[in-house]
Order: C-alpha cells, then sequence, then structure tokens
C-alpha cells in the first residue's frame, strides 16, 4: 500500500480572542494575558489570534485599556509565533461602515503594530466591503484571509460557496476561511463543503467554528479528511459550549496520522493549567455563564452564533426579561428573513438580536426598529443575499431612499475631521482610529488615561456596567 502524504494539519489558537469573546464576554485581560505567552510562543502554532473583533471595543469600554497598548504587548512577547487579527471589513471593528481613508489608515496601524494575519470579512459576504481592507492588507504585506460567513439557506448552495472562493481568490488573499460563527457546518456537510472549495481555489483552506451546536470537532475531523489546513481551537478551559473545539483535544485526535500536528501535549497542558484558575474564577464570580457552555442544539434551529447568544443573556437581565430567552431565540430566524436572510455574524448578529428583543419585548414586529435595522433595509450595510421582505421595509422606512452601490462610495475621507476633533487627546497616532471607531467610549477613556497620569480618580472612570453594544 502506497504510504499517505504527510500533510501536517496547523492550528490557530483563539484562546486569546475568540474564546474568551465567546465564553466571558471578551474580558480578558491583558494581565492575565502576559505570563503565558513566553510558553504559548513555543507550541508552535500556525497563529495565535489576539486582536480585533470585540477586544478592541471591550479593552477601551470596560477594561480601561488601550488596545493598541495590548498589541505592542503581545507582539513583544510572541517572538516566533504570527499574531492574527479579526476585521470587519469596511466596519473595521466598529458597527457602522467607515470611509475608505480610515479602513486603509487602521490596516496600516494594525500590520505596523504587529498584527501578521488579517482575517476580514463582512457579515453579508458583501465582498465590495472587503475591498479597501484586503488592497490595504496587500499593499503593507500583511497576509490577507478572507473570511466567507458562514450560514444555512436557500441561497447557500455549493455552487454560492465556490464561486465567491473563486472570487476571493482573485482579490489576492493569501488563504481563505470558512467562518462558521455558530457551529452549523455538520461533519459530512463539511467533507462536501471543503472537497468543492479544494476543486475551486488553491488557497490554504482555514476551518474556523464554534461548538455551540456540539459536532465541531467532529465537523474538524472530517473537513481535516476532506483537505482543510487549517483549524481554529482554543486551550481547552476555554474550548466548547459556544467557544471552539479544545487545541489538545484535536491535536490528539491527529496523533501518529497523516495529519500530526507535532504540537508536545505536555506544554500545552501547562498552558492550561495556566488557564484553568482564570476560568474557574470566572465561573464564580458569573462571567462565565453556564448557560453557553453545555451543547444549545437549538442553535441548528435558531442559527445563533456564541458570542451573540451570551450577548442576548446579558441584555435580556438587563431588562430584567431573563424568561424571555427562548421567546427571543425564536424570533431571530424571523427576523433574519426580513432582513434578506444574511449570515449572522457582527454586526449582523447584533442587528438581528436586537431587533428580535424589540420584536419581543414590544409585543409587536417593528413597533420600534432599531437605526441599525433601518440602515440595512436602506442598503446602508451592503447587499444581502436575498431581498428583504417588502412589508417589513415599507413599515419601517416607507418611501425613503434606498442605495445599491458600495455603501463607503458615498462616505466621504473622514480621518482630517477626525483628527481635529480629537486632538487634545492625542498622545499616539493611533488615537485617531481609536476615536473614529467609539467617539464616546474613547474619549472617556482619553480622560480616564489622563487622570491615571495626574492620579487623579474623575467620575469618568466609573466601572461601566453596560450591556455589550449592539
Ligand atoms: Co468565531
Amino acid at each position: 500500500m502506497a504510504e499517505i502524504e504527510k500533510k501536517p494539519i496547523k492550528i490557530m489558537e483563539t484562546v486569546l480572542r475568540d474564546a474568551h469573546q465567546s465564553l466571558i464576554a471578551t474580558r480578558m485581560t491583558t494581565e492575565q494575558m502576559v505570563p503565558i505567552i513566553s510558553k504559548m510562543d513555543q507550541v508552535g502554532y500556525h497563529a495565535v489570534e489576539c486582536w480585533g473583533g470585540a477586544t478592541f471595543d471591550a479593552s477601551l469600554r470596560f477594561l480601561k485599556e488601550d488596545p493598541w497598548q495590548r498589541l505592542r504587548i503581545l507582539r513583544d512577547g510572541f517572538k516566533n509565533t504570527k499574531l492574527q487579527m479579526l476585521f470587519r471589513g469596511q466596519n473595521i471593528l466598529g458597527y457602522r461602515h467607515y470611509a475608505d481613508d480610515v479602513v486603509e489608515y487602521f490596516v496600516q496601524k494594525s500590520i505596523a503594530n504587529g498584527i501578521d494575519i488579517i482575517r476580514i470579512f463582512d457579515c453579508f459576504n458583501d465582498l465590495r466591503n472587503l475591498k479597501t481592507a484586503v488592497n490595504a492588507a496587500v499593499k503593507e504585506k500583511g497576509e490577507v484571509q478572507v473570511a466567507l460567513s458562514y450560514t444555512l439557506g436557500d441561497a447557500y448552495t455549493l455552487d454560492y460557496w465556490t464561486d465567491m472562493a473563486k472570487k476571493v481568490t482573485d482579490m489576492g488573499a493569501t488563504s481563505l476561511c470558512i467562518k462558521d460563527m455558530a457551529g452549523l457546518l455538520v461533519p459530512y456537510q463539511a467533507t462536501e463543503l471543503i472537497q468543492a472549495l479544494k476543486e475551486a481555489t488553491d488557497l490554504p483552506i482555514d476551518l474556523h467554528t464554534h461548538y455551540t451546536s456540539g459536532v465541531a470537532a467532529m465537523t474538524y475531523l472530517k473537513a481535516v479528511e476532506a483537505g482543510c489546513d487549517i483549524i481554529d481551537t482554543a486551550m481547552s478551559p476555554f474550548s466548547m459550549g459556544t467557544s471552539q473545539p479544545a487545541t489538545e483535544v484535536m491535536v490528539e485526535t491527529f496523533k501518529g496520522t497523516p495529519y500530526d500536528t507535532g504540537l508536545d501535549q505536555n506544554l500545552l497542558a501547562e498552558i492550561a493549567d495556566y488557564f484553568r484558575p482564570i476560568q474557574e474564577n470566572a465561573l464564580k464570580t458569573g462571567l462565565l455563564n453556564p448557560k453557553v457552555m453545555g451543547v444549545n442544539i437549538k442553535t441548528l434551529l435558531y442559527q445563533v452564533p456564541g458570542g451573540m447568544l451570551s450577548n442576548l443573556v446579558s441584555q435580556l437581565k438587563e431588562q430584567n426579561a431573563e424568561d424571555k430567552y427562548y421567546d427571543v431565540l425564536m424570533e431571530v430566524p424571523q427576523v433574519r428573513k426580513d432582513l434578506g436572510e444574511p449570515p449572522l455574524v457582527t454586526p449582523s448578529s447584533q442587528i438581528v438580536g436586537t431587533q428580535s428583543v424589540f420584536n419581543v419585548l414590544m409585543g409587536e414586529r417593528y413597533r420600534m426598529a432599531t437605526a441599525e435595522t433601518k440602515a440595512v433595509l436602506k442598503g446602508e450595510y451592503g447587499q444581502t443575499v436575498k431581498p428583504f421582505n417588502p412589508e417589513v421595509v415599507q413599515k419601517v422606512i416607507g418611501d425613503e431612499e434606498v442605495i445599491t452601490c458600495r455603501p463607503a462610495d458615498l462616505i466621504p475621507p473622514e480621518l482630517d475631521k477626525l483628527e481635529q476633533e480629537m486632538a487634545q487627546w492625542k498622545e499616539q497616532d493611533e488615537d485617531v482610529l481609536t476615536y473614529a471607531l467609539f467617539p464616546q467610549v474613547a474619549v472617556e477613556f482619553f480622560k480616564y488615561r489622563q487622570a491615571q497620569k495626574t492620579k487623579v480618580d474623575p467620575d469618568t472612570a466609573d466601572e461601566k456596567n453596560g450591556v455589550y453594544p449592539v
């Protein structure tokens, strides 16, 4: 029998980004990360995802940390490991569309401060919304991974995915990610999808999923057998539930096979030992809600990604309406359909989630529509695969004008104006980007930063207890 060609699977570690975003509302601090960096740097991970996504917002808003400083500290510690970030196309790390000059500058500064691989996605898979970020990353000589937001629905056929993969290849990406936020990709479907993608493109394929529906590890196994190159996993204390499959488990799964990762289990065990007390403490303080840790098979029906589940829980808690959790979950697929059946990932997940909460708490659909729902229906987030529900369009925006072009084409350059607005707070070039993304939170943070220096304790430094921004 011919010997099977060796093809070690690459591991992308998420414990410093997606894992804690999914399980503990992105509250892991830089201080908690620092002591373990040198050990993690010896593992031989393909990359460590440690920045972007919600970490930027959460560091500023809840942890009173400068996200740029965190990135520099991580870069300084990880001497041998590629650092990866998650970037929301034209939304950058915020929730609206920004002008091209802001997107370009953000990409430039992310790479300058230490990012190697930028994973770029759009919540509608509208590739027009990725163009500026992809081109900027290519220009800055970063590795560009374009991620397609995975979802289910009539429009999302194998032809859809392979067609998208070809377009992504033509855009100049260096790898392709299938980003399955809710754990919707089941094992045998993964075989079909990865095989089809492998025929459509020569790019390395990275599969990103979440354990929410309980199938993730099996999905990785089938995907790897079908030719997947990279899988995203999380160190065991922050794995499973709404997070990723455990790194150690996947490493063990492929041991002694052609896919052997070659990673050292003893070293991984030491790293897990470090993170375990952090997880246990989060459970004790309630930061980690046991509700998001088990298998939630209903996610297959509601198609709700991990981060969104924990946000919904805290949003409803704030309203003393935790008993409405399943009502809201049931409303989600309806709202999603009304809005053109987009994948549910930031910001579409927040938009659909918040609108679902409104619909349930108000007792009537779209009696109140959020500004973001209106913007989606006006085309301001780009094009969805399916059309919007015309009745909902009529009820929410009436005869207001809609747009069909790339939304950012209508946004004039913003950087100069932003620089002027925030000049008094500026201590580093990157501050204007922080301000661009979250103007109010940034100013609060800048005041706090200044006060720390003068050792005055202003009321602006009060702990914020609000729900995660939507
Ligand atoms: Co994820």
